[in-house]
């Protein structure tokens, strides 16, 4: 099947080179030119394991433009997956989701065409893309839209840093579209993801006991809801274990064993229930504020949704707390990062707590060191104003330190000889901002252990 991609961030990208694994023939379409520039030469401009490798296996039905009349006319199925950033007053920017639709009405084919919304909009946008496809349509080509396409719902659940598994080997595909034969098109275009029938690339085998994929069939605005929905609920699972561990550290109660105590009841689950620094990323702040959004232009109000973004915001506090609890003055000391982009295998830095947690202890006079395996680049253009100093390596954040703070646990910190590292220190004070080192292993090698909340 002929597929455009108009987007390439991470799931425009993850999509459109997992299509073309599968067998379509799929190009991508994106304004920046270095992008461009850049994937025609094989090489993925973010950090997402995998992307890279696959890209080269599926390069034969790949193509890259800047131009949407060289994808959009020819394409069967049109995937919008440009981004909505948050805006101040907590609703999505929906300019490149205007901008995507009018280009794609204009350069639409005169064969019926599915038009495929990935990205996360509010619920209704569907209808939105519709009418402006329709109208850019109309304006160009003269003729009626009526019967030329249809459009669909088809949200993504892909999580960066993981995202080609998550793309390969779905817990569910969500597809909402009135529309039969649009229907019909997008069950032929993920048969092999449902079937699960293609060969399992090297470096992402498919996971035991994953033979289907339960495909989730529904109208427009019940799948723009359930990613919604989704996201909100991932995002209050994490914001209630960290509500629990706030207690737990008052009580004296460890909430890493609570967390797997109530994660065994199969009700409950034992993912997303990491307690820590909680949630960043781009999705999770965005989907729960558009959702809240959302609902009170309909008179409702979600006091869940807002307990667990209050919930979260308080967490970003919690390590100057901490520092401040076993330092009382942090003028002049030397704090370390050992991490900063908002989740491990990723260079986002997007509503990361480092940013955070860097700036608060800068306000209070500390000098802050910091490293991160990737994403140390990205944070020096984007966080230019920033005084961070970055290190080359993970054993310099150590140096005459007077805390050490693991904000991001990246595979490399947690296999650190931390014995080693903890003489360097010039207070071997150690943050544990993810709840995942070895607090015995530490106490006994002479660190003073606190974790996060
Ligand atoms: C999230 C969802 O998990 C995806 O299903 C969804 O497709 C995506 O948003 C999106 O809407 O595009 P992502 O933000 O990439 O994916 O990453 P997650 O793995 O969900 O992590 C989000 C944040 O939660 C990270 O800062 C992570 O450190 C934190 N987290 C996660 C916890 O604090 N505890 C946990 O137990 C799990």
């Amino acid at each position: 099947m002929r597929v455009a991609i108009l987007g390439t961030g991470y799931v425009g990208l993850t999509t459109g080179v997992c299509l073309a694994y599968l067998g379509h023939s799929v190009v991508c379409v994106d304004p920046v030119v270095e992008k461009i520039d850049s994937l025609r030469h094989g090489s993925i401009p973010i950090f997402e394991p995998g992307l890279e490798e696959l890209l080269r296996e599926a390069s034969q039905r790949m193509g890259f433009t800047t131009n949407p009349a060289e994808a959009i006319p020819e394409a069967e199925v049109v995937v919008i997956c440009v981004g909505t950033p948050v805006q101040a007053d907590g609703t999505p920017d929906l300019s490149q989701l205007r901008s995507a639709s009018e280009s794609l009405g204009r350069h639409m084919g005169l064969h019926f065409t599915v038009v495929v919304n990935k990205s996360t909009v509010p619920i209704g946008s569907s209808n939105w893309v519709e009418a402006l496809v329709c109208a850019a349509f109309e304006e160009s080509h003269d003729e009626k839209a009526e019967a030329r396409f249809a459009v669909a719902s088809n949200p993504e659940f892909l999580r960066e840093g993981s995202a080609v598994a998550d793309s390969l080997y779905p817990d569910r595909i969500v597809l909402g579209t009135e529309d039969l034969r649009a229907l019909e098109i997008l069950c032929a275009l993920y048969r092999p993801l449902i079937d699960q029938d293609f060969p399992a690339p090297a470096f992402c085998p498919r996971p035991p006991g994953v033979t289907a994929i339960p495909f989730v069939s529904t109208d427009l605005p019940s799948a723009e809801l359930i990613k919604y929905a989704a996201n909100a609920f991932l995002a209050l699972k994490i914001s209630f274990i960290n509500e629990i561990g706030l207690l737990a550290q008052r009580v004296g109660a460890d909430v890493g064993e609570i967390a797997r105590g109530i994660g065994l009841d199969s009700r409950i689950g034992r993912q997303f229930l990491q307690a820590g620094l909680g949630w960043g990323g781009s999705c999770f702040a965005k989907d729960t504020s558009t959702l809240i959004t959302t609902a009170a232009e309909y008179g409702l109000s979600l006091p869940i949704v807002g307990a667990a973004r209050e919930v979260n915001q308080r967490l970003r506090a919690r390590v100057l707390e901490r520092l401040l609890d076993e330092l009382k003055i942090l003028k002049g000391k030397r704090i370390g990062l050992l991490g900063l982009a908002f989740k491990p295998n990723t260079d986002d830095l997007r509503d990361a707590p480092a940013i955070d947690i860097a700036k608060r202890l800068s306000l209070h006079g500390a000098l802050v060191v910091a490293h991160d395996p990737v994403a140390m680049p990205r944070f020096q253009r984007e966080q230019a104003g920033l005084p961070v100093a970055l290190l080359d390596s993970p054993e310099g954040v150590f140096q005459r330190a007077d805390a050490v703070v693991l904000v991001t646990e990246w595979q490399t910190y947690l296999d650190l000889t931390w014995e080693a590292l903890q003489p360097v220190m010039r207070n071997p004070l150690l943050v544990d901002g993810r709840n995942v080192l070895d607090k015995q292993r530490l106490v006994a090698a002479g660190y003073r252990h606190v974790g996060i909340p």
